[in-house]
């Protein structure tokens, strides 16, 4: 017996896991995208959580000035800093997880 829908129905489901399979490649690009956003260089993670009080190259602000906070402090030292500032005129944990060790790490290197 042939059902004389099924060309129908098999262009019908078709065009459903064609829809499903095109939002799911979206959605892995829109994930893609948003990884690419967090592993930011830490010029980037230092120029928005930073630079306002340390200046955009580490010169000083009203924070101190950077530039050679390597030759101060280890990075592990500097973490705490960010973690666990001076004082009130630092807010603390501006920057936590990956960004954080990326951004010692890099102002451990600034001698
Ligand atoms: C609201 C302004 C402000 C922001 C934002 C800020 N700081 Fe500070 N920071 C300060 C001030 C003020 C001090 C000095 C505090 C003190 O010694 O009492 C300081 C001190 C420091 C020190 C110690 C300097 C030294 O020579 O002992 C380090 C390291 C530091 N900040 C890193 C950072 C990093 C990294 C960020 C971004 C995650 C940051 N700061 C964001 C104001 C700021």
């Amino acid at each position: 017996m042939k059902n004389p829908l099924m060309p129908f129905l098999t262009i019908a489901v078709l065009g459903i896991i064609l829809i499903v399979v095109l939002s799911t490649v979206g959605v892995n690009q829109n994930a893609e995208g948003e990884g690419a956003t967090e592993a930011a260089t830490p010029e980037e993670i230092f120029a928005q959580n930073c630079a306002m009080c340390h200046g955009q190259n580490l010169e000083g602000a009203s924070g101190p000035n950077l530039q050679q906070i390597g030759s101060k402090y280890s990075v592990d030292e500097i973490k705490g800093v960010i973690q666990n500032p001076p004082s009130a005129a630092m807010p603390p944990n501006l920057v936590s997880g990956e960004e954080l060790d990326v951004l010692a790490e890099w102002l451990g290197e600034q001698k």
